[in-house]
């Protein structure tokens, strides 16, 4: 599970169980010109995983995609779905049980968005009402309106087409979606507001989707696995977000990634109650001398002050902590906090936002302790136990 945003549970129940894994074995295609597109690959999408392809230019990732469904046809080697041999099964048909999203969305200019939502169930031979109800579901799901519904794509947003690609590509409830930079043609803004959309309709549908990107980031956030892949379609790792970031398998991963990775790796990784620092703590009803004494005995310039219930009230400097008054007469507000279920990245941007060098971990209410830069290191080294943290300074 990835630490942006899997956790929420889903809007509703899964439309349906479906969902397939994909098994490439030996898999190849030389173009006729002699160009070898990908060679002697195999790679296992597993079901229901967001599986991101991700590399330079001309590596292999739209060929490797485009053999799934045999829009190429593979020069050797067996692709399976559910362990059914592709290459055997009418390509017209297959196409059909997977729904594709390409570049700049596909979209039939000439025809509304709701009869290229309808494109599949039509050629199934679904009838009308039962189009008609489909198309409704699926432009409630990617969010949009009934008269959006009504329009041409060249009359909608770069982000509403990509949503109307996504419903069409979901129409007739697919086991496999292909998605080719599907959200390249927006503007960052839009992507990422695209990209969490996404993942929050992925919770519901649970698809096997193979998803191709150049852009690192966005494998990061939205993959459950990700294949780093070189020219020719090697493989030169799959792994999990948080363990590409951490322990890149060789150079060429690593340059890919990127210098930086340290911090995209906050993004990728959760809160552990082992990271917490447990600073001294008072009680709103306790007197200034008592507190002022409990954080003298750890040495402390500042104590969190918790209420009856042990939920946090908020702080209280030793500065602070002087005269006849209770705590809750001189406690300041907290505001650095953040749920327990955030990532890290969420952590640390929250302590910046309040200039603060602490950020509290909350269960909802109940205080559970803090995160300090200190802390925040020391979770990054554990997410990836065994490596030699080269990120040091990142945070
Ligand atoms: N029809 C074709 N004939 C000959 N070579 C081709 C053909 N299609 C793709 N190639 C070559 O195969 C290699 C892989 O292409 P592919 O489109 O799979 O790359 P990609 O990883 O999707 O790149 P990009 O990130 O630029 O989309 C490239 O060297 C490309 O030039
Ligand atoms: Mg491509």
């Amino acid at each position: 599970m990835n630490a942006t945003g899997r956790t929420a549970p889903p809007a509703s129940p899964p439309t349906s169980g479906t969902a397939a894994e994909i098994r490439l074995e030996g898999v190849s295609k030389v173009y006729p010109d002699g160009t070898v597109g990908v060679a002697q690959l195999d790679l296992t999408f597993a079901a229901g995983e967001l599986t991101v392809l991700v590399g330079p230019s001309g590596c292999g990732k739209t060929t490797t995609m485009k053999m799934i469904n045999r829009i190429i046809e593979p020069s050797t080697g067996r692709i399976l779905l559910d362990g059914e041999d592709v290459t055997r099964v009418d390509p017209v048909k297959l196409r059909r049980r997977i729904g594709y999203v390409i570049q700049n969305v596909g979209l039939f200019p000439h025809q509304t968005v709701r009869t290229n939502v309808g494109t599949v169930p039509r050629l199934l031979g679904w009838d009308k009402a039962r189009i008609r109800a489909r198309v409704d579901e699926l432009l409630e799901t990617v969010g949009l309106d009934a008269a959006q519904g009504d329009r041409y794509p060249a009359q909608l947003s770069g982000g509403q087409r990509q949503r109307a690609g996504v419903a069409r590509a979901l129409a007739a409830d697919p086991a496999v979606l292909l998605m080719d930079e599907p959200f390249s043609a927006v503007d960052p803004v839009v992507r990422e507001r695209l990209q969490s959309e996404f993942l929050r309709l992925q919770e519901t549908v649970g698809k096997t989707i193979v998803f191709v990107t150049h852009d690192i980031e966005e494998a990061v956030r939205i993959g459950d696995r990700i294949a780093v892949m070189s020219e020719g379609g090697h493989v030169q790792q799959f792994a999990t977000p948080a363990e590409l970031l951490g322990r890149p398998a060789n150079s060429f991963v690593a340059d890919f990634v990127g210098a930086d990775r340290g911090l995209k790796r906050l993004a990728v990784t959760g809160i552990d109650a082992a990271d917490l620092e447990r600073p001294p703590f008072v009680h709103v009803d306790d007197g200034l001398a008592e507190a002022r004494a409990t954080m003298d005995r750890s040495g402390a310039r500042w104590a969190v002050v918790l209420d009856g219930a042990e939920n946090l009230h908020g702080w209280l400097s030793a500065e602070r902590a002087t005269g006849a008054g209770t705590v809750g007469s001189a406690a300041r507000r907290m505001d650095a906090w953040v749920p327990a279920d955030s990532s890290l990245k969420a952590a640390f941007a929250t302590m910046l936002q309040h200039e603060a060098g602490w950020v509290a971990v909350l269960d909802g209410d109940r205080f559970l302790g803090v995160l300090t830069p200190e802390s925040l290191h020391a979770a990054l080294r554990r997410s990836v136990e065994g490596t030699v943290p080269e990120t040091a300074g990142a945070v």
